[in-house]
């Protein structure tokens, strides 16, 4: 099958197509024809052998192999089942998340059927489906089971253009929060248009002397710290962030033993509810989708080099044709 690896740390030129042997599924597992996947921000960061302390998990000096085939997020159709397979069919059309085990920039991808991946709905296209995996199910993680973010509640999403982000204005709306976000300019009408009440361009704005106060800031780009968003949390309110974890992480058990705001993070790994709820919102057409930019699995460098920008909207997303 052809798949993209890398074996060595560095820039998108580490990337090389190569022919692997086709995966065969264990017992449990499916065997999947991946359709689409994408290139995140996190998935550029371990190419890069980033953040440092990542390395003890994906490889000190170079990765190690089950982490040399990237790819979180795909949707595809089931080619095979292992004989234990109780609950997926051949032909049905999935869509979900690798895990850590990454490995869906290829044509074939084995997982277990009770790994976080659910059947697509029938309205929507594999690059769609794979482009709303990580981004949702994080910010569900985050605004729904960490912040139990509640109806009239006011949260801000700094980042509000990304992948998370994107998502980050919609599920917050859902949940009835007033919902401002922090963007630049260029991305501002896009925040808007999701359903921001308010826009923050963090070009030329200070959210912080706004006068609002919130009850979740989810910082999903690391573009402010705890202690800068502190005094615009309400007494019981928590600062969100998916990035610098090692810091955030320590700030977490601090904060829980002391009166006032709280930092939350942790790292999702069972994302079975958050799939379920974004299956019932791409079912129900109530999800924006953004794509950026779409590219074959051959000119996989080329997104890389978009995405390791900083700057992409939404989401970039990898086709898989048949060869
Ligand atoms: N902890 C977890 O469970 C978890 C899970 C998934 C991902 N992550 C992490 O989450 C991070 C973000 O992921 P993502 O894919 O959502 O990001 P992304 O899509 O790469 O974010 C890019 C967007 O951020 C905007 N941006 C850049 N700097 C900003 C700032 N200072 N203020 C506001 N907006 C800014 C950019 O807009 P402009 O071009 O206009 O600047 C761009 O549109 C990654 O580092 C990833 O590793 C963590």
């Amino acid at each position: 099958m052809r798949a993209v690896k890398f074996d060595a740390y560095g820039t998108p030129d580490t990337l090389t197509q190569v022919d692997l042997p086709t995966p065969v599924p264990r017992a449990d597992q499916v065997l999947i024809r991946v359709r689409a996947t994408t290139v995140t921000s996190a998935e550029c960061g371990m190419r890069q052998g980033k953040p440092d302390w990542g390395r003890v998990i994906i490889g000190l000096r170079r990765p190690r192999r089950g982490f040399r085939v990237l790819g979180l997020e795909f949707a595809g159709d089931i080619a095979a089942v292992g004989p234990a397979v109780r609950q997926l069919r051949v032909g049905e059309r999935v869509f979900g998340f690798t895990g850590f085990g990454v490995g869906a920039n290829a044509e074939y991808k084995c997982l277990s059927e009770r790994a976080s991946l659910t059947t697509m709905p029938g309205n929507v296209a594999y690059t769609d489906a794979a482009a709303t995996v990580d981004g949702f199910t994080t910010a569900w993680h985050f605004l729904h089971d960490l912040a139990n973010v509640q109806n009239g509640q006011k949260v801000l999403v700094i980042g509000a253009s990304g992948s998370i982000g994107t998502y980050a204005i919609q599920l917050a709306k859902y949940l009835g929060a007033v919902v401002h976000g922090v963007c630049s300019g260029r991305n501002a009408k896009l925040v808007e248009e999701l359903g921001a009440d308010r826009v923050f361009d963090y070009t030329v704005e200070e959210f912080t002397t706004s006068g609002e106060r919130y009850d979740a800031i989810f910082d999903v780009v690391g573009g402010s710290s705890f202690t800068r968003c502190r005094s615009v949390l309400t007494p019981r309110g928590c600062y969100l962030p998916t990035t610098n974890l090692a810091v955030n992480t320590l700030l977490a058990a601090a904060t829980a033993l002391i009166r006032g705001p709280r930092v939350r993070t942790r790292m999702s790994v069972d994302k079975h509810a958050a799939l379920a709820a974004l299956r019932e919102l791409l079912i129900e057409d109530r999800l924006q989708i953004i794509i950026d930019r779409t590219y074959p699995l051959s000119k996989i460098a080329e997104a890389h080099r978009h995405v390791d920008s900083g700057h992409k909207v939404g989401n970039v997303v990898i086709t898989i044709e048949d060869d």
